[in-house]
C-alpha cells in the first residue's frame, strides 16, 4: 500500500500516512481534533477543510488521502477553540469569571463608604473582611477595588479583595491540568474569555517514579512531600511566566490558576497526605475543592491571586475527571451517555436519567505500550495504526516519522489486536491458533508473519533489520487491560440498570482516545456494542473544562453541584467483579 504526506497548517504538523486513510483520522494522528456530529457520516459538514493551494473546501471525514497534500484547518472545525465546543455542538462560554474590578468615583474615606460603593455597583452585599485595615495613606489614591467571587457549599458571595492604585481593567487567569506525564496550562483574559497562550511541558515529578504509586511512596515521607509539592509549583510558575510572556503581559496580573488533575497530581499540588492513596482502600485524604492564596504556596500570580482546586471523588477518580465532565456537558445532559478517558488508570462516567455513576479501572501501561515487548509511547518510528491491506492479502502499517518501524504505540497495538482476531490469528481466548490451521485460511504473505518468537507465537508487523513484533505475552497484557476497562464499563451499566443500545453517547476523552480507531476498539470489545455514529472523540477534556470553571462562576458552581452528585462505584469490592472481569477477556 502506498503512503503519503500530509501536512497540516496553521500546525506545521506532517503525517505519514497509508493510502484511502481519511483526513479526519489522519488529522486525528497529528493530535488535531476535528468536530464530527454527524459522527463521519458526511451529512453535517462541520468537518470542513481546505485543500491547499488550491483552497478548495473538502469534508475530513470522506476525503480519502490518495497523494501528498497541504491541508488548512480552519477554527470552526477544530474542536478546542476560544469558543469551546463538544461533540459538535457549539457551546460558546460566556465570560463570567469570580473577579472583577471596579472603578472608584474617588477615593473613598470610610470602609462603610467603601462597602455601600462597592455593592451598590455590584447590585448585591460586597464583604470586606474583617482584617482590611482601611488606612488614608496608600488606599487614599486607590482608584480600582479587585473583587473575588467565592462559592463553597451554601455559601457564595462577592468579597474586596484589596485596592489598587492603577486604573487598567486587565484580569487574566490559567488553567491547568497536571496530568502524572504533561502538564498543560492555558492562560486566559478573563474579561473576554479568549485564550491567549497555551504551554505544556513533562510533569518533573517524574523524576520520581513515572506512576501515581512511584511517587505516592516517595512523597510519604516529609521531605518527598515537600520535594513533590515544590518541584510542581515550579514548573507551574514557570509555564505561567511562558504563557504570559507569549501573551506580553505580566504574571502579577494574573488572578487566579484553576487546577485540576488525578487524586494523587491533587494531592501533591496541595501537599496533603498521600500514604493512603496507595494502599486499599485507597481514600483520598479529602475530595473538597480548595481555594487558596496563591503566595502562601508559593505560586507567582498576583500577590492577592488564588489557587482554586476542583474536588476528587475518590483516590482513583479525581478532579480531571469532574473537569471532564464539566466539558462533557453531563450535568445537563438528557441522553444516556458514556464518557471513558482511556489511560493506565482509566476513569468512567456513566450519566443516565439524572444519575451519575463513576469508576476507575486499573488497566495498567500496556496500552501505553509498557510491558509489550516493542511496544512504546507515540513517537519518531512507532507503528501508529495497522490495516488489512486488501481482501486477505497482507497487513499494512503507518509508522511516525520517517517510516522506519522501530516499536508499536498504544493505538496500533488495539489495531494489531483487531486484525489478529478479524483474521483468526487468534481465538476467542486470545490464544495464537497452531499455524498449521491456519495454512490456507490466510494469504501466503499473511501466513509467513506468524512465527515463533523466544519460544511462544508472534505476527510481525514490520519486517526488515529490527522486525516489529507482537507476542503471546503481549496479547495476553493487551488482554488484561481491555478487560480492566470493560469490565468497569459493563459494572456501571449493571449498576445503572441500562443496556448497551441505551448508550446515546459514548465520549472518548484524554489524549489517547484521539487516536485510536473506533472500529478496532468495538472489534476487540474495549468498547461496548454501540453503533459507530454514537462514538466520539473529544480530545482533552479536562483541561477544557478547568478552563470552563475559570471562565464562568456559574459552571464552577454547577461542577461543584456534579461532583456531589458522582456515585463512586468501587469495583474490586463487587463479588461479580472476577467473573465479569474473566468474561471480559473473551473477545
Ligand atoms: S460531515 Fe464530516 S463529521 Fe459530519
Amino acid at each position: 500500500m502506498e503512503h503519503f504526506t500530509v501536512q497540516f497548517l496553521p500546525d506545521h504538523r506532517t503525517i505519514r500516512i497509508h493510502s484511502g486513510a481519511t483526513l479526519f483520522e489522519t488529522a486525528g494522528q497529528a493530535d488535531i481534533v476535528l468536530v464530527s456530529p454527524c459522527g463521519g457520516k458526511g451529512t453535517c459538514r462541520k468537518c470542513r477543510v481546505r485543500l491547499e493551494p488550491s483552497g478548495e473546501e473538502a469534508l475530513a471525514c470522506q476525503f480519502q488521502v490518495t497523494e501528498d497534500l497541504t491541508v488548512t484547518i480552519p477554527r470552526a472545525s477544530r474542536y478546542y477553540r476560544p469558543q469551546i465546543l463538544v461533540h459538535g455542538r457549539e457551546k460558546k462560554i460566556t465570560a463570567d469569571p469570580c473577579w472583577k474590578k471596579v472603578n472608584l468615583p474617588r477615593p473613598p474615606a470610610s470602609v462603610d463608604e467603601l462597602r455601600n460603593v462597592l455593592s451598590s455597583v455590584v447590585g448585591e452585599l460586597v464583604f470586606i473582611p474583617p482584617s482590611f485595615s482601611f488606612t488614608s495613606g496608600d488606599d487614599a489614591a486607590a482608584t480600582t477595588a479587585v473583587l473575588h467571587f467565592t462559592c463553597h457549599n451554601q455559601s457564595q458571595g462577592w468579597e474586596m479583595v484589596c485596592l489598587e492604585k492603577s486604573n487598567h481593567r486587565h484580569l487574566y487567569g490559567a488553567a491547568v491540568d497536571i496530568g502524572t506525564t504533561t502538564v498543560v496550562l492555558h492562560l486566559a483574559d478573563l474579561q473576554t474569555g479568549k485564550t491567549l497562550a497555551t504551554v505544556s511541558t513533562a510533569n518533573p515529578q517524574h523524576q520520581h517514579g513515572d506512576d501515581v504509586i512511584s511517587r505516592i511512596y516517595f512523597a510519604s515521607e516529609p521531605q518527598g512531600q515537600d520535594w513533590m509539592q515544590r518541584t510542581i509549583m515550579d514548573c507551574l510558575n514557570e509555564m505561567l511566566r511562558q504563557a504570559a510572556d507569549e501573551a506580553k503581559i505580566k504574571t502579577e496580573q494574573i488572578y487566579e490558576l484553576v487546577a485540576v488533575g488525578n487524586t494523587t497530581m491533587n494531592h501533591l499540588l496541595m501537599k496533603f497526605p498521600v500514604a493512603q492513596l496507595g494502599q486499599s482502600p485507597y481514600l483520598p485524604h479529602t475530595t473538597q475543592a480548595y481555594d487558596v492564596a496563591a503566595q502562601s504556596v508559593g505560586l507567582t500570580l498576583h500577590p492577592k491571586g488564588n489557587l482554586h482546586t476542583v474536588q476528587n471523588i475518590a483516590g482513583f477518580v479525581g478532579s480531571d475527571t469532574v473537569a471532564g465532565a464539566v466539558a462533557a456537558e453531563m450535568s445537563t445532559e438528557q441522553q444516556t451517555t458514556l464518557l471513558v478517558d482511556i489511560g493506565t488508570n482509566s476513569e468512567l462516567v456513566l450519566c443516565h436519567q439524572g444519575r451519575f455513576y463513576t469508576a476507575s479501572c486499573a488497566a495498567g501501561p500496556a496500552l501505553e505500550g509498557a510491558k509489550i515487548r516493542y511496544g512504546s509511547r507515540a513517537r519518531d518510528g512507532a507503528i501508529q495504526r495497522v490495516v488489512i491491506d486488501g481482501p486477505d492479502a497482507d497487513i499494512d502499517i503507518d509508522v511516525i516519522g520517517d517510516g522506519t518501524a522501530h516499536s508499536i504505540c498504544g493505538s496500533a497495538l488495539i489495531d494489531a489486536l483487531a486484525v489478529l482476531v478479524q483474521l483468526g490469528i487468534i481465538d476467542s481466548t486470545g490464544r495464537f491458533v497452531e499455524k498449521e490451521k491456519l495454512t490456507g485460511k490466510l494469504s501466503p504473505t499473511l501466513l509467513n508473519r506468524v512465527i515463533e518468537y523466544e519460544g511462544q507465537p508472534g505476527f510481525v508487523l514490520a519486517d526488515g533489520q529490527n522486525p516489529v513484533l507482537l507476542t503471546q505475552a503481549d496479547v495476553r497484557q493487551l488482554q488484561l487491560a481491555k478487560a480492566a476497562i470493560r469490565a468497569g464499563i459493563r459494572i456501571l451499566k449493571k449498576t445503572a440498570g441500562i443496556k448497551n443500545s441505551q448508550i446515546e453517547k459514548l465520549l472518548l476523552a484524554g489524549a489517547f482516545g484521539n487516536y485510536i480507531q473506533k472500529t478496532s476498539a468495538l472489534r476487540i470489545g474495549l468498547l461496548p456494542q454501540v453503533p459507530v455514529e454514537r462514538i466520539h472523540f473529544i480530545g482533552n477534556a479536562a483541561g477544557g473544562g478547568a478552563l470552563e470553571i475559570l471562565l464562568n462562576r456559574t459552571i464552577r458552581a454547577n461542577c461543584q453541584t456534579l461532583a456531589r452528585r458522582m456515585e463512586y462505584v468501587e469495583l474490586a469490592s463487587r463479588p461479580d467483579f472476577q467473573d465479569i472481569f474473566a468474561d471480559s477477556l473473551m473477545f
